[in-house]
């Protein structure tokens, strides 16, 4: 059984030097982002339930078994964000949508699926959810994808396939409907009890059914691209042609369709062949979208795409990181005695403010259970400034690299550290 200390299942602590890899992938997605105009957006982690139920549809398998949710202690239904593209929309809606429009925003940070963990699948994730209010454009679409590659690539994610069909709009669909409805009916009785329900209902959601059962039936269900009306089938030549003139290679999945009900036109999906991605090798998705936020009647249109972060890490990191460490320090800042702390703690600050990152001793523990310590945090160097230093304006500083010692007047110690570093 679990210890009572461990983080929930699907969920992780995430520790140094892990976590410093993380904040790379942070900083680069938010300077690749600005330099295609997008502000960084912070959302609230939870949200009332109807703002993820009625953009992520009541069909979906998001909305129908992985939402975390909750009544608080007024009664009113809450959910955590399972995603950011909903919180993002009512953020910039409720500024007024004519602001809205041409709006360009990310937002990072941790969202909630109940979904049964496994590699690359947890509870508690991350994106980076990045979204462009505009109207129907083929050129936003292919820059918002092109911007997702280039980010990819920057960070060192190289063998990726970027897949690639469009839903056409409502109307499409719904023409369309009827025959994807006679093909599956031609085989719903070998298909699992949510397919064989949604025939009827949501036939759309069969083609994203992650059910290896279901699998061959799916991939031999009319491919969508060809049942497009003339518009769809134009705006997706549009998407097409501009991707190629921008160098970027994708491949036609005809039967993509993705997990929320808010997309039409153009979804995608970008998978990685790096090992230890396993069945989870979807890296990032997105796709344009037609949203209608409660109390609202007027839907927002936009594009844009979601990226795991934790499978960013996996496809860059195969084997997970076993060190769980803390800080790193470059220095501590040994005595005794309690009169000399204050000078100790001076010396500190001055170091960090010349950007050396130090520890100072704070317990006034035996030299030996200091030096100890120091080697424990692998600490570069040691200053010791006891009573007999103090008195006689001086630090000794050693080297634990080289062994090397010196008494040094006290104000040229910042300097004999910074010569060192
Ligand atoms: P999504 O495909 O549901 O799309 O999620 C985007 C990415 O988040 C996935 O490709 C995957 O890398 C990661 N992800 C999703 N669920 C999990 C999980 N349980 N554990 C680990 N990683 C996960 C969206 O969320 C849309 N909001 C994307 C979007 C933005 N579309 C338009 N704008």
């Amino acid at each position: 059984m679990a210890s009572k200390m461990e983080p929930l299942p699907g969920t992780s602590d995430i520790w140094e030097p892990e976590s410093l890899e993380w904040v790379r992938l942070e900083t680069s997605a938010r300077d690749v982002f600005r330099r295609y105009g997008y502000g960084e957006l912070r959302t609230p982690i939870f949200e009332r339930t109807d703002v993820f139920v009625r953009s992520i549809g009541d069909e979906t398998e998001v909305v129908q078994k992985e939402m975390y949710t909750f009544e608080d202690r007024g009664g009113r239904s809450l959910t955590l964000r399972p995603e950011g593209t909903a919180g993002t929309m009512r953020a910039i809606a409720n500024q007024g949508l004519a602001q809205g429009e041409g709006k360009r925003v990310f937002c990072i940070g941790p969202m909630f699926r109940g979904e049964r963990p496994a590699a690359g699948r947890r509870r508690q994730f991350h994106q980076i959810s990045v979204e462009a209010v505009g109207k129907c454009s083929p050129a936003l679409d292919a820059e918002c994808i092109s911007m997702l590659a280039r980010y990819l690539q920057g960070i060192g994610i190289n063998r990726i396939r970027v897949q690639l069909n469009s839903r056409g709009t409502a109307d499409d669909r719904a023409r369309m409907a009827p025959e994807l409805q006679a093909y599956f009916k031609e085989h719903v009785t070998v298909m699992c009890e949510d397919c064989q329900r949604r025939v009827d209902g949501n036939v759309w959601r069969i083609l994203d059914c992650k059910n290896a059962g279901c699998q061959p039936v799916i991939e031999l269900a009319p491919p969508i691209p060809e049942l497009l009306g003339e518009e769809s089938r134009e705006y997706f030549a549009q998407v097409r042609k501009i991707l190629d003139s921008l160098g970027i290679k994708y491949a036609i999945n005809p039967r993509l369709v993705r997990g929320l009900d808010y997309y039409q036109h153009t979804v995608f999906e970008v998978t990685s062949e790096a090992e230890g991605l396993g069945a989870q090798n979807a890296l990032a998705g997105g796709g344009r979208y037609l949203i209608t936020l409660p109390g609202s009647k007027k839907p927002v249109e936009g594009v844009g795409f979601g990226i795991g972060m934790e499978r960013l890490m996996m496809a860059l990191h195969p084997t997970p990181f076993e060190e769980r460490g803390t800080g790193h320090v470059d220095l501590f800042v040994a005595g005794r005695g309690v009169e000399t702390q204050p000078g100790r703690m001076q010396l500190a600050e001055e170091l960090r403010a010349a950007g050396i990152a130090v520890i100072a001793e704070l317990e006034n523990r035996s030299l030996k259970a200091q030096f100890r310590t120091a080697n424990r945090l692998n600490a570069r160097f040691v200053l010791v400034l006891a009573e007999q230093e103090l008195a006689a304006g001086t630090v000794s500083c050693k080297d634990m690299k080289t062994s090397e010692q010196e008494t040094c007047p006290r104000p040229r110690v910042v300097d004999w550290v910074r010569e060192r570093v």
